[in-house]
């Protein structure tokens, strides 16, 4: 397995393009199974669980092919995929391939919806605690569907279609919004959600669906009304830009010091991130071509947060946020509200000579002087990546191991950083 070696010291400076949003994509793909005709995708990332969801929809019977470059073309924008769900040949998806990633689990939506029926194996991705799919399954029965649970499976059945119908989500769920929002598309009548999630990635998929002919309205408030039609239609729509990736960068550039332009990125989708990085001591200014980053020679002050639902402060920066923390002057608090367990990188970032207590769902982080590089193991996703965070602070050479999983949700993240000045490169295997 891959490995990435840091050497710590190197300050960032430079350009860094961020990419079409992994959680926006997922979805977005997922949704062409609602219409038989081409749905084309634009700034699409080049990450593994983009190929693992491709793969899943070729189950299906979903064609899929990929635009080349064409000279000219901006080499630092994402990739098109024309997306064709003409036929579905099968409504099932196997446990071999949903128990790879979690968001595979939404295509029981478009299915049901569209079809009639959908067989998905419960599912699996990185390992944050319990993640139920209790209230995707509320959802999908409030829309009409009859559900069974059997050998793992969820078996959703509407032969008639689903309908519209209330759906008030009891907690804020992304997962469960997507599903309300495509099961509703294609239902009978109109479906009110409440308390939807009003993550951007939830208005990029509703932006698609309406190019698509669907009817919704409110998406990025916390009440989306969606008058169902009876069949959709192609487009053409682009990925909105990684939020998260742009926050990662931008505590990386923090951590680091110097000065970086994130390329692309949109303070709006990020803005309790980045009024925390400020708070930090981090210079944060938007341009017209991404918002730039930079810390110079001042010390990191240290901050109190807590996690909560768009526009909260995601939880998909907690980790990242709290490698940051491990050197700032004085102690600071992060309290973790929407994952049990996600502290994985703790006793990673400790191997780094991080001090941190954990107390229930809130890090007490010391900050520390000095790091000092050591060999660290990647468990998940936004785990892994503050190991690179810290790493870039620490002295002498940090070894991470396992990055199958910053594969899965970073694209190119060593080159990106090494064009900037870091001392970081792949050691494949
Ligand atoms: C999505 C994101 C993930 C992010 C998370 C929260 C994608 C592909 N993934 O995950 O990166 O960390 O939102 O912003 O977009 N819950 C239930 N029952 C359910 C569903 C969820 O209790 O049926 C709980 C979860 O355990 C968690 C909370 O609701 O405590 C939020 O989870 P949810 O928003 O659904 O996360 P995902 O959609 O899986």
């Amino acid at each position: 397995m891959d490995r990435i070696r840091i050497v710590g010291g190197q300050r960032l400076n430079g350009t860094i393009p961020i990419s079409g949003a992994k959680n926006a994509a997922l979805p977005l793909m997922i949704a062409s199974l609602l219409t038989e005709d081409t749905l084309i995708l634009d700034n699409v990332p080049r990450l593994v669980d983009v190929v693992q969801l491709q793969r899943i929809l070729g189950n299906h019977g979903v064609d899929i092919t990929i635009a080349g470059k064409r000279p000219g073309d901006d080499p630092n924008s994402g990739r098109t995929l024309h997306i064709s769900a003409k036929t579905i040949v099968d409504t099932t998806a196997p446990y071999e391939l949903v128990s790879k990633m979690r968001a595979s689990f939404w295509v029981v939506a478009p299915l049901v919806a569209r079809m009639g029926e959908a067989k998905v194996s419960m599912p699996g991705g990185c390992a944050i605690g319990t993640r139920p799919v209790d209230l995707l399954i509320m959802a999908l029965e409030r829309l009409g569907a009859e559900i069974e649970i059997e050998g793992g499976y969820v078996i959703a059945r509407a032969k008639n279609g689903l309908r519209g119908g209330e759906i008030n989500f009891p907690k804020v769920t992304v997962g469960g919004t997507h599903t309300a929002l495509m099961g509703a598309a294609l239902a009978h009548g109109t479906t009110v959600i409440e308390n939807a999630a009003r993550e951007p990635e939830i208005g990029d998929v509703a932006d698609c669906l309406n190019k698509m002919g669907a009817k919704i309205s409110g998406a990025g408030t916390s009440r989306i009304v969606v008058d169902g039609v009876a069949r959709l239609h192609g487009a053409r729509h682009a990925v909105l830009p990684d939020r998260i990736e742009t926050g990662t960068y931008a505590m990386a550039a923090a951590m680091a010091g110097g000065d970086v332009l994130l390329q692309n990125a949109r303070p709006e989708l990020l803005q309790a991130a980045l009024d925390v990085l400020v708070r930090a001591g981090a210079t944060v200014t938007p341009t017209n071509e991404g918002i730039r980053i930079a810390r110079n020679g001042a010390g990191l002050e240290p901050v109190e947060v807590t996690t909560a639902p768009f526009p909260g402060f995601p939880t998909d920066l907690q980790a990242q946020l709290m490698a940051l923390m491990t050197r700032a002057k004085g102690t600071s608090h992060i309290t973790e509200t929407i994952f049990e367990n996600r502290f994985m990188h703790v006793q990673e970032l400790a191997r780094l000579g991080a001090h941190i207590h954990l107390d229930g769902e809130t890090a007490t982080i010391e900050g520390v002087e000095r790091l000092k590089g050591a060999p660290v193991m990647a468990t998940d996703l936004r785990a892994s990546v503050s190991l690179v965070i810290a790493a870039l602070a620490a002295e002498g050479e940090t070894m991470v191991n396992r990055v199958y999983h910053l594969d899965r949700g970073f694209e190119r993240l060593e080159d990106k950083l090494a064009r900037c000045g870091a001392a970081i490169e792949r050691i494949s295997s």
